[in-house]
C-alpha cells in the first residue's frame, strides 16, 4: 500500500486558523509602531504569499545556509539549540520573520549584535540595531532551548519533534513541523544547504540528511556532524535519534554512497527491503535521470513511529509499519520529484504526489506486476462520488488537501496521459529534461504544463484537454 492511501483527512479546524490571523495583525500593527525616527526599511513580511499556508515562509530575505547545533537530552526531551543563519535582504527591512513554534528564545543576534525579539504564534521576528539593505547578506543567530512540539496538521496526522516511548525521535516536517525544531523561513520555495551538527549521550545515534562529515565523543555525549551540499526545502530536513544500527557500506550502482539506519526492533524485516535500494535506484536513475543528491539510504524508524512514511532528503522515513517496496520506490522517486526538483508553492504538491504515485505504477508494470494501464483503468472505473475527484489535483482547496487522493491518484492519472499522448520515448525524455531543468530549484505547475508543451512538439496540442479536464478540471472526466 502507498503512503498517500495512509494519510486521512480530519476535519478542518478554521478557528485555530483565524486565531493566528489576528496575531499577524497584532504582530504587523506593533512593526509599525516602533519603526520610527530615520529608519527607512519596513519589515519584512510574516508569510510568503502561499494561498494554503498564508503564514508560512517569509518575505524579504533569502536564506542560503542554515548551521544547526542540536544538544538534546532523550532523558528529560530537553533540546538546546542555536540556528546560525546567513540570509540576503531582498529589500530594506527593519526586521524580519521566522518560522518557529513553541520553544524558549534565549537570545539574537544579526551581524554579531543583540536584536530585539518578539515572538506571536509562530512567528520569530528579530529587529535588527540598524536597517538591512537590499542585497546585504547578513548573519542571524537565534539561541534557544526547551522541548520541541508535536504538531498536528490540517489532515490529522502528526509531524514536528515525535518522541517513541524508548526515548528515540523523529523530527519530520511535512508541511510545516520544521518550525518545532529550528527558526526558518519555513516554506518550500526557500531552499538552502544545512550543517547540522546533534549532541547526544554515547551510545545513541543521531541520524540526519546529506553526508556525516563527523562524529567525535567528549564527556560521555557523542556529536553527529551532518553537512548537507544541495539545496533543501525546509520540510524535507531530519533527524532520528535512537539506538539505530548503521549500514554504511557499498553504493548504489552510479557510485552514490549509501547510509542507512535500521531501528534494531524492526531489523530482521526490514533488511530484505533495505537491500533493494541499490536495484530501485539505478532503475530509477534510467527512468528519471541522474541521482540528485550526494548519498543515498533509508532511515527505518520503529514501527508506529509517525503512521506514514516521508521523503526526507537523501534518506526518507520509513516507519516499518509504512515498508515495502512499493513505499521505497515511491519515497526513493519524490528525490527527484520534491526534493530536488521543489513546489513552488503548497498547491502544486501533485508535481510531488503524482509523480512518486505514479512510479509505482510504473515499477509494478516494469517487474511483472500491473501495468500503469491496468493502474489508471482500475481507478477510473471508481464512480463519480469517489474521494479522487473530489477536486482537480492542481487545486487542493484547503491546506487539508494537499495530501488528499486525489494529488496522490489523479496526479497519476495526468502522468498516465501524458505518457499515452507522448509515447513511452517522448515521456521518459520529458521526465529527464525536467529534472534536470529545475534541478535542486523549485517548480510550479505552470512551469511544468509550458515545459512539457514545448517538450511535445507537435504532440503538445493535445496535451491542454488534459491540462483542462484533468488536471484543473472538476469533477470525474467524462471518458478515460
Ligand atoms: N509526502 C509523504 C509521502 O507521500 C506523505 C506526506 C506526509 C504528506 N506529510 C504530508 C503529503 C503533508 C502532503 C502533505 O510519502
Ligand atoms: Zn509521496
Amino acid at each position: 500500500m502507498d503512503s498517500g492511501t495512509e494519510r486521512r483527512a480530519a476535519p478542518q479546524r478554521r478557528g485555530a486558523h483565524r486565531a493566528r490571523l489576528v496575531s499577524v495583525a497584532l504582530l504587523t500593527a506593533l512593526a509599525v509602531i516602533s519603526c520610527s525616527g530615520g529608519v527607512t526599511g519596513t519589515p519584512g513580511s510574516s508569510g510568503a504569499h502561499d494561498r494554503l499556508f498564508p503564514k508560512l515562509g517569509n518575505d524579504g530575505y533569502d536564506v542560503q545556509h542554515y548551521s544547526l547545533d542540536l544538544d538534546y537530552d532523550p532523558a528529560t526531551g530537553h533540546l538546546v539549540g542555536a540556528a546560525t543563519i546567513v540570509a540576503r535582504a531582498t529589500k530594506d527591512l527593519s526586521a524580519f520573520d521566522l518560522d518557529f513554534a513553541g520553544m524558549d528564545v534565549r537570545d539574537a543576534t544579526v551581524d554579531g549584535r543583540p536584536a530585539a525579539v518578539n515572538r506571536a504564534g509562530d512567528e520569530l521576528t528579530l529587529r535588527p540595531r540598524e536597517d538591512l539593505g537590499k542585497g546585504a547578506t547578513f548573519t542571524a543567530v537565534v539561541r534557544y532551548s526547551g522541548s520541541p512540539k508535536t504538531l498536528t496538521d490540517a489532515d490529522g496526522s502528526q509531524e514536528g519533534w515525535l518522541r517513541s516511548p524508548g526515548g528515540g525521535v523523529l523530527a519530520l516536517g511535512e508541511p510545516t513541523g520544521s518550525m518545532a525544531w529550528f527558526p526558518s523561513n519555513n516554506h518550500p520555495s526557500a531552499k538552502a544547504t544545512y550543517d547540522i551538527k546533534v549532541t547526544v549521550p554515547d551510545g545513541l545515534q543521531a541520524v540526519s540528511n546529506g553526508e556525516l562529515a563527523s562524529k567525535v565523543s567528549n564527556g560521555g555525549r557523542t556529536s553527529f556532524s551532518w553537512r548537507v551540499k544541495e539545496p533543501m526545502a525546509t520540510y524535507l530536513a531530519t533527524v532520528a535519534i535512537g539506538p539505530y544500527e548503521i549500514d554504511d557500506k557499498g553504493t548504489t550502482k552510479s557510485g552514490i554512497p549509501l547510509y542507512s539506519a535500521v531501528d534494531p526492533g524492526v531489523r530482521q524485516q526490514a533488511a530484505a527491503v533495505v537491500a533493494r535500494i541499490p536495484d530501485i535506484l539505478e532503475w530509477e536513475e534510467k527512468r528519471f535521470g541522474p541521482y540528485p543528491f550526494s548519498s543515498a539510504g533509508v532511515i527505518v524508524a520503529p514501527e508506529k513511529a509517525s503512521g506514514y512514511a516521508l521523503e526526507t532528503q537523501n534518506r526518507p522515513v520509513m516507519p516499518l509499519d509504512h515498508f515495502d517496496t512499493s513505499t521505497l520506490v515511491h519515497e526513493l522517486a519524490h528525490q527527484w520529484f520534491g526534493d530536488s526538483v521543489t513546489p513552488a508553492a503548497w498547491r502544486d504538491m501533485w508535481l510531488n504526489e503524482g509523480f512518486a504515485q505514479y512510479s509505482e505504477w510504473l515499477w509494478s508494470e516494469d517487474h511483472g506486476g500491473a501495468t500503469a494501464q491496468q493502474h489508471f483503468d482500475e481507478e477510473y472505473a471508481k464512480g463519480e462520488g469517489d474521494e479522487i475527484w473530489a477536486f482537480p489535483p492542481a487545486d487542493p482547496p484547503t491546506a487539508a488537501d494537499v495530501s488528499g487522493r486525489p494529488v496522490y491518484v489523479r496526479g497519476a492519472m495526468v502522468v498516465h496521459k501524458i505518457r499515452g499522448i507522448l509515447g513511452d520515448q517522448k515521456f521518459y525524455a520529458l521526465l529527464q529534461a525536467w529534472t534536470r531543468a529545475h534541478r535542486h530549484a523549485n517548480a510550479s505547475t505552470t512551469d511544468f504544463t509550458r515545459f512539457a508543451d514545448e517538450q511535445a512538439g507537435e504532440a503538445g496540442g493535445k496535451l491542454s484537454a488534459v491540462w483542462d479536464t484533468w488536471l484543473h478540471g472538476d469533477g470525474k472526466p467524462d471518458s478515460p
